[in-house]
Order: structure tokens, then C-alpha cells, then sequence
């Protein structure tokens, strides 16, 4: 399949192109798409069809479920049954917006987009390209990340062409994301509201909306296997880089030294290093190759480039990288979560 790619500029969007595109996702057909987390490969979600596509194209195990995104409240109305009054406040304050929320499907969704669960994941997308694509296409838009299985999340249309050029129909290429993770999921299913996949929008920013306590599942603290997480993307073996990816714990000053010492036993053993730094501290290392990951007065900076950092790992030749790690105030759980499996919790404090 010849996959078509169109730019498209967020400030002034060419509404042909999103006209064809919403057209190819009507006809069942596939078509990546910015969003304001990570790029998302759409299919039309009550399509049992177009799912088994999305499936396919990721090398995805079809028992993963997908997001569906939506551009209005009717729309989750429109899929849901018993929603609940917390899906209304939530929608709020945080439609359109990096939030996910899981509740109870009814006979519009198939099982196939749902992995085979009576629950459905719903997210109206804070993006220009992906609100008017859903618009477009008069679908609802099943959506995962844009990357191959087991690859980091694309937060550029070059990372979702490298992954699934000539397996899609088309990549709607709208420049990097804002954002650079994928959104907060909550699951509005149970008695205990629980953040199953912690993002941008914090468990206190939830329970201070709904009133109540909010708590993050207690299956991806769990470094064991006695303790499973409900999200089922959550137990999957995530991205991990062909070199070691080592982090290091502590204090800034003791992080740098403990850095530089691994590195120069590293390289005692004639291995190539990386390390992954801030502005802050970047030119504080020896190393063969300094990825700056942002800034840590800016943490929404460090989510932003994370995953990007992460597939340069690949594409340089290199034996070990040892990064800094990012428990940052607000999302440092968030970008925690992706480094600690990236790196196979592998931490040596400082
Ligand atoms: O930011 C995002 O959420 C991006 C953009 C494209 O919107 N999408 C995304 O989708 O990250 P994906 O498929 O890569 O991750 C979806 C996660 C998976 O961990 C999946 O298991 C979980 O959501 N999920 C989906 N439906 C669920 C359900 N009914 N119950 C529990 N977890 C669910
Ligand atoms: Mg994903």
C-alpha cells in the first residue's frame, strides 16, 4: 500500500486534506493523526472491520483495547451505558483535553475495538487536526499510539512513517505534539475510581474535581507479577532500547558524579555511552553522545522529548546509556512510568 502523507499546518488547516482524509476513515480505511498527547492511528471505531486493521497494521495482540476519540459529550452518551455523574464533571473541566475515561460500552461498540470488554475507553482530543478529522469522517475514531508494538509513541509524523509507512492509508503530518505522552486513563467502571495509565492530568486534579479520592492502580506501581494492572497495554512489555538504559537516583550534584564514574568503567572496556542530561546539567558530563532531554524548570519539556530521546537511542551506535531521572513535581510519575520500563527498572541511586 502506497501511504500518503499530507501536511497539514495547525494554524491554518486545508480543510481538502482533511475532507480526503476523513473520507479514507469512513471507507474503513487507516489514517494517523496528531493529537495533542501523541500521534494516534485512526479507524472507525464501530467498525469491527477497521479495528482488526489498527490491530494488524501495529502488530498490536488484539486483546489490547483501543481509545476511541470523540469531538462532542453526545458521542460518549451516544457509546456508553450508566454513565456515571463523574464522566460529566470530568468532561468539564478536562474536554477536550489529555483524559481518558473508562466506562461501560453499550451494542454500538464492537468487540473488537474494546479488546473484548464491556468497557470503553472515550477521549475528545484537545487538537485541531484530530477534533476536525472526526468531524470530517462523521465516525467516532479508535485511535492507539501511532508506533509499532513495543516501539516508543510517535510525537512526529517522521516516527509514524518509520514505523508504518506502506501499511496505512495516510499520515496527516500536523509537526511535533504538544504534549508528548499519552493521556491520563481513569476507569469510571468501579466503586474505586483508579488512574490505570497516569499522564499529564494528575490524580489530585481529579479527586479535586469529582470530590473524591483518587488513587493510581495499584498494578503498575507493582514491580512483581503478584499484582496485575487493569489497563491491559499497562502488562505488555514496553519499549526498551538496544543498548542498556541504566537511571540514577538523587541529589543533582551526587547523580552527575555517580554518572561520570559509570561511564569512565564503561569506557575502560572500550563501550560507547550515553547519557541522557537536562540544560541544567548537560555540560557537566564526559560521555560519547549528551542527549539534553529539556529543562528542569520546565518539565513539561522533559515529557515532550522523551519519547523522541528514546528512539535516537536506537539509531545511534552505542553499548550503555545512563539517564538522570525526572521525579519532577507534577507529571514526574508520568515520565517515571515510561523511563523506569524502558530501562527495565534498572536504578542505582547516587
Ligand atoms: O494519548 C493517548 O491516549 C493516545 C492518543 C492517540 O490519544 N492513545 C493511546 O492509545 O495511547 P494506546 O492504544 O496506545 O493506549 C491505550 C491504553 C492501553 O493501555 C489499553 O490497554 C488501555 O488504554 N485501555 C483501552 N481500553 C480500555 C478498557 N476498556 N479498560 C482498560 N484499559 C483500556
Ligand atoms: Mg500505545
Amino acid at each position: 500500500m502506497n501511504t500518503k502523507i499530507l501536511k497539514v499546518d495547525l494554524n491554518n488547516i486545508d480543510m481538502d486534506s482533511l475532507k480526503e482524509a476523513g473520507q479514507l476513515i469512513s471507507e474503513g480505511e487507516l489514517v494517523a493523526f496528531p493529537t495533542e498527547t501523541v500521534y494516534g492511528l485512526g479507524g472507525d471505531a464501530l467498525d469491527a472491520k477497521a479495528a482488526e486493521k489498527i490491530y494488524k497494521a501495529k502488530g498490536r495482540p488484539s486483546d489490547n483495547p483501543l481509545i476511541v476519540h470523540i469531538s462532542k459529550f453526545e458521542e460518549l452518551e451516544m457509546i456508553s451505558k450508566d454513565l456515571p455523574i463523574e464522566a460529566r464533571k470530568l468532561a468539564d473541566r478536562f474536554w477536550p483535553g489529555p483524559l481518558t475515561m473508562i466506562v461501560n460500552k453499550n451494542d454500538k461498540v464492537p468487540y473488537e475495538t474494546t479488546g473484548g470488554m464491556d468497557t470503553v475507553a472515550v477521549r475528545m482530543p484537545n487538537h485541531p487536526i484530530a477534533l476536525e478529522l472526526i468531524r470530517q469522517s462523521g465516525c467516532l475514531i479508535a485511535a492507539p499510539s501511532a508506533n509499532t508494538s513495543g516501539r516508543p509513541s510517535p510525537t512526529e509524523a517522521k516516527h509514524v512513517v518509520g514505523d508504518l509507512d506502506g501499511k496505512i492509508a495516510m499520515v496527516l503530518d500536523g509537526g511535533e505534539v504538544g504534549i508528548g505522552i499519552e493521556s491520563t486513563i481513569v476507569d469510571l467502571t468501579e466503586d474505586e475510581i483508579l488512574v490505570l495509565r497516569p499522564g499529564y492530568i494528575t490524580p489530585q486534579m481529579l479527586s479535586e474535581v469529582i470530590g473524591k479520592e483518587v488513587k493510581i492502580d495499584p498494578g503498575i506501581i507493582a514491580q512483581d507479577d503478584t499484582t496485575k494492572p487493569k489497563a491491559p497495554g499497562m502488562k505488555y512489555k514496553h519499549y526498551a532500547p538496544k543498548a542498556s538504559l541504566v537511571l540514577v537516583e538523587g541529589e543533582q550534584d551526587n547523580v552527575v558524579s555517580k554518572i561520570n564514574e559509570l561511564v569512565q568503567e564503561q569506557h575502560k572496556q572500550d563501550k560507547r555511552v550515553a547519557v541522557i542530561a537536562t540544560d541544567e546539567t548537560r555540560n557537566k558530563y564526559k560521555a560519547d553522545v549528551i542527549l539534553n532531554i529539556g529543562s528542569r524548570n520546565d518539565e513539561d519539556s522533559i515529557a515532550r522529548h522523551l519519547y523522541k530521546i528514546l528512539r535516537e537511542c536506537d539509531e545511534l551506535e552505542i553499548d550503555s546509556i545512563f539517564s538522570e531521572s525526572f521525579q519532577t513535581p507534577r507529571i514526574g510519575n508520568a515520565i517515571m512510568n515510561r523511563l523506569l520500563k524502558a530501562a527495565g527498572h534498572q536504578v542505582i541511586q547516587a
